[in-house]
């Protein structure tokens, strides 16, 4: 199936099948969306050693090189204590180059696709945060990635900014690929317990963007560029559960059981201000998902059932 992108009319009338450049392709997220978009159109997927992302020389070769008519951003800094050193970087890559990008996807009538995180908020709220809730970063991270959707949001592309949480998945760097190995190296653990989130399968995100590209592509709905552009923002997309670091470790733990590693660590519960680290983190960043629910019909699985899948 190829995929066509309505507010590309040129395009559209000779029927040319979309071009997707997707940026962090050996990322979680990334390496996800090689799979999930190849079906939409023809896809170029690159990373660091193509394009390194705080060259903006850069960027605007593979662009210009490329000419895509949709954008997928899934490259960012994500060392969450780390970024706490390297204020400067963290900006470069997660706030002017998705700005770079947006710039050249207002100018080219491309669209984008980007990931923004649940810390760009401070975690005072005890229910679900909003897409209209005032972010308020209470780290380096979660202040380099907000200044990152302003950028794309000031351009004026269409595009959309996926809001995700606690991103995990079967290779790369995240907390349950952690959990997994120390589990089964220590005699015991301990884990924060009082720190709200939803640990999200970076597959069922990569699956939920392309769904969204489906649906604004389907030759039923037509999507013109002005309809494009009042549904361009942000959405939630998280896992519909909510847990703790420590309630998720017990998950991973209850999964590794079932396959059958039999010496496993204790986990021992720990609040955060007992554990320190670099970055502060919100005491509760469960995002609403309700908008993408309803304009898209999305709804991801709670992450106790799709931790067996992966
Ligand atoms: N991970 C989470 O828990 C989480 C939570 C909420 C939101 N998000 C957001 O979701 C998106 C995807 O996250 P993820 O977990 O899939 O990220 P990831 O696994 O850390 O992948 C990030 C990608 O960016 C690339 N990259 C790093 N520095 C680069 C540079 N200078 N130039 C070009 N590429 C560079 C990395 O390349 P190398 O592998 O070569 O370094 C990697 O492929 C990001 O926008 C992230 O902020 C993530």
């Amino acid at each position: 199936m190829n995929f066509y992108l309505t507010d590309r009319w040129q395009t559209m009338d000779k029927k040319e099948p979309s071009r997707i450049l997707i940026f962090g392709k050996n990322g979680q997220v990334g390496y996800e969306l090689c799979r999930t978009l190849s079906t939409l159109g023809e896809i170029r997927a690159i990373d660091i050693d193509e394009c390194d992302l705080t060259d903006k020389n850069s960027i605007l070769e593979n662009l210009n090189g490329y000419r895509p008519t949709i954008i997928a951003n899934a490259a960012a800094y994500t060392a969450v204590d780390k970024a706490e050193s390297e204020r400067e970087l963290a900006f470069k890559l997660n706030a002017e180059a998705p700005g770079i990008m947006a710039d050249w996807a207002k100018k080219n009538h491309a669209l984008m696709i980007h990931y923004s995180t649940d810390y760009v908020f401070d975690g005072t709220k005890k229910e679900p945060w909003t897409e209209e809730d005032k972010p308020n970063p209470l780290n380096v991270y979660g202040e380099s990635k907000l200044a990152g959707d302003i950028n794309i949001q000031d351009s004026g592309c269409n595009h959309f900014i996926f809001r995700t949480s606690w991103v995990y998945g079967a290779r790369g760097k995240n907390f349950y690929l952690t959990m997994r190995r120390l589990l089964q190296e220590k005699d015991e653990i301990k884990v924060v317990n009082d720190q709200y989130g939803a640990p999200t399968w970076c597959r069922t995100i990569a699956e939920a963007s392309s769904q969204v590209l489906s649906q604004i592509s389907s030759p039923l709905l037509r999507f013109d560029e002005e309809t494009l552009n009042k549904l361009s923002g942000i959405y939630n997309l998280t896992s519909s559960g909510i847990t703790t670091w420590y309630d998720f470790t017990n998950a991973i733990k209850t999964k590794l059981i079932t396959e059958q590693f039999c010496k496993l660590a204790e986990i021992l519960p720990v609040s955060t201000a007992n554990y320190q680290l670099p970055a502060s983190r919100p005491l509760y960043s469960v995002l609403k998902c309700l908008k993408i629910s309803q304009i898209f019909g999305i709804v991801l699985n709670d992450t106790n059932d799709t931790l067996y899948f992966v």
